[in-house]
């Protein structure tokens, strides 16, 4: 962990707020301060308060029930998520607003008023609930970014099953692992998404998951590429086909506050990827209240928040977030340099999108081909631009407010995790000034700190981890099947606090710096990846006898995947191949960008890999720290010259 924090520039710029946004922003300084502190001094009416905002089909008994490490929040009231997004809307006479703007990678425009939302959200409920989905049944969706997607979430939402959404960059393992996890009976998928004007078979993909997914009795296929697929007679639907027979009526399941809102998977330090459970009325509550506070939302704004919804950005802040605010959303399905780097600036200017929500990776592309690309193009529409996903490099954050932003936009850093659900630290705009590469403050409600392994809180500008003091609605309620995963993971690491995983520090005006994971789990490109997880497929693969990942600065990704390889006595090991391998056992997202075949691995003499030191081979640094406990120090001086494939 101290290589990560000592690495960290220390960054003394601050950039007050522009005036004019100031002057109409939601919040102040003194409002978020006054608010903040009734946020934990009387959390109860804090979240009552942020709760009437919306709809209840019966009101809560008690805000929270906490029960360390489990919490229910507005227990025994019951609500819809669907509901509260579509109907609330709909029925205050807000039905012809847009809700969804969008563009397909071939430059299709397709628009949803959340009345016509509504509509189509009730007919896919009908689908689903023909095909004898109840509440509580897992749905997995495995689609491209089409507008359908978020019509099967909300559907799913409406009558209480639960969703499970796999990234549609996943492979057919992937996929498998995790609808075998989540016991989905359904599979919503389509016969093929486009990325880089290439089609990605979804549909074969799915066939051959479910060969090893028995728990899987159907599927809803949507037609998107009009590529050829094997329908399976009395196992496989068409979504078209479904969607035309299905009513337009309704009515919302009214669900406990506790009901599963969504699974999602994502990588740990151990094992297999992990199934955060998140849950609907504290979720709903936090994702309306910070998506509005953050992003400062206005109703004329078009909100662009560029994640896939395989990722929880997309689900949090594409979806729920947005929608449950009335806002409009700007989807854009392809890829950002297709068909060249001024994709998202063409989108911009033509839709007039208001609020860009991206990630660092992106930005620090976009940097390397270069200022002249978005300069083309006019970019006034926009008034507020931010970042997540992984930790933004102080250049990158003053380039992107610069050229993007016009010098004009605040720029928003927002801290959160799959498992907290909402954004929990950030510098509200409008309120506070913001230093590049720091997140800022918490959001209401949270009370984070910075300790060490024995929870003692370090001092001012002293790096530390991350904690989090208290439950908050929107947070992971279990790892799906495995609640003593969940009570090690995150309740057990560091006593009576959430564990974040994050190296962070604090700086004397309160803003919190994130730094990045201090376990084994990889940031590429924003998207989290265990090293273990790449270790497994390295070693399925019959060349490999031993396998060890880690993470290597990269100028655009962030980070980038490095492995050290011990072939199988008597194989060679063809890197091409093995990179291949690991896209087909992982996703292409998960490929080494570097492979070192080894005669051994640096272990010490409880046969443990030092990660370390493979790092810092990996890095091109020379070797500090103690070698001595290594079995064979010798071993380090070899990976040394060995070239990199
Ligand atoms: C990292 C994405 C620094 C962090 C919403 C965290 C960040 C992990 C930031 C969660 C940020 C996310 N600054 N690091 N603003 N945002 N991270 O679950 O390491 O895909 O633990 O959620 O991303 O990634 P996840």
């Amino acid at each position: 962990m101290s290589d990560k924090i000592d690495a960290v520039l220390h960054e003394e710029r601050s950039i007050a707020p522009p005036t004019d946004f100031a002057r109409s922003a939601r919040y102040s300084a003194e409002q978020y301060r006054e608010l903040y502190a009734q946020s934990l001094a009387d959390p109860d009416t804090f979240w009552s308060k942020a709760a009437d905002e919306l709809h209840w089909f019966r009101r809560w008994d008690q805000v929270l029930d906490w029960q360390e490490p489990h919490a229910r929040w507005f227990v025994n009231g019951q609500t819809n998520m669907a509901y509260n997004a579509l109907d609330r809307h709909v029925q205050a006479g807000r039905g012809d607003k847009r809700a969804i703007v969008w563009e397909g990678e071939d430059g299709e425009v397709r628009t949803y008023t959340y009345a016509e939302l509504l509509r189509e959200v009730q007919r896919a409920a009908n689908v689903l609930e023909s095909l004898g989905v109840k509440a509580g049944d897992r749905v997995t969706v495995y689609l491209p970014l089409i507008p359908e997607v978020v019509i099967s979430l909300l559907a799913c939402a409406r009558i209480g099953a639960t969703h499970s959404v796999v990234f549609a960059g996943f492979s057919v393992s992937a996929l498998a692992d995790r609808i075998e996890n989540a016991q989905s009976r359904l599979l919503i998928t389509a016969d093929a998404g486009y990325r880089r004007g290439a089609q990605v078979p979804l549909k074969a993909n799915a066939d051959r998951a479910a060969e090893s997914a028995p728990s899987l009795q159907q599927m809803l296929v949507v037609a998107r590429a009009g590529a050829a697929v094997e329908m399976e007679p009395g196992r496989d639907v068409w979504w078209h086909e479904a969607m035309a027979q299905a009513g337009t009526e309704h009515q919302a399941v009214p669900l406990d506050s506790e009901h599963p809102l969504f699974v999602l998977y994502t990588s740990g330090s151990t094992g297999k990827p992990k199934g955060i459970l998140h849950t609907t009325g504290g979720y709903m509550v936090s994702l309306h209240l910070t998506t509005g506070a953050v992003f400062d939302l206005k109703d004329d704004d078009l909100l662009w928040c560029t994640a896939d919804v395989g990722w929880v950005t997309g689900h949090s802040y594409t979806v729920y977030g947005p929608l449950l605010n009335g806002a409009t959303v700007m989807i854009y399905e392809g890829a950002p340099n297709q068909p060249d780097w001024g994709r998202y600036w063409d989108i911009i200017q033509r839709h007039k999108v208001s609020i860009l929500y991206t990630a660092p990776t992106a930005i620090r592309s976009f940097m390397r081909a270069g200022d002249e690309i978005p300069e083309r193009f006019d970019l006034s529409s926009l008034r507020l631009i931010g970042s997540v996903g992984e930790p933004i490099n102080p250049e990158a954050w003053m380039w992107y407010r610069r050229v993007i932003g016009g010098d004009r936009c605040p720029v928003i850093d927002t801290w959160w995790q799959t498992e907290t659900g909402s954004i929990m630290l950030t510098t509200l705009p409008g309120a506070f000034p913001s230093k590049p590469g720091t997140a800022g403050l918490p959001m209401f409600g949270v009370d984070p700190a910075i300790v060490t392994r024995d929870g003692e809180e370090v001092g001012p500008g002293e790096g530390g981890l991350l904690v989090l003091r208290r439950p908050w609605p929107s947070m992971l309620r279990t790892v799906y099947g495995d609640d003593d995963r969940y009570r090690k993971t995150y309740w057990g690491e560091i006593p009576h606090v959430y564990f974040a995983g994050d190296g962070a520090r604090r700086d004397s005006d309160g803003y919190i710096t994130v730094m990045g994971r201090v376990d084994d789990v990889l940031n590429v490109s924003g998207h989290r990846l265990g090293t273990m997880e790449i270790e497994s497929a390295l070693v399925s693969h019959p060349a490999v006898a031993e396998a060890a990942v880690v993470g290597r600065p990269d100028d655009v990704k962030g980070e980038c995947v490095v492995a050290f390889v011990l072939p199988q006595v008597g194989h060679t090991v063809d890197p091409a191949e093995l990179r291949q391998h690991v896209a087909r056992e992982i996703g292409a997202l998960a490929r080494p960008d570097a492979i070192y075949v080894a005669d051994a691995l640096p272990k010490t003499r409880s046969g443990k890999i030092m990660r370390r030191f493979l790092r810092q081979v990996a890095a091109g640094q020379q070797i500090t720290g103690d070698t001595s406990t290594l079995e064979d120090p010798s071993v380090l001086e070899r990976l040394q010259t060995t070239p990199a494939q």
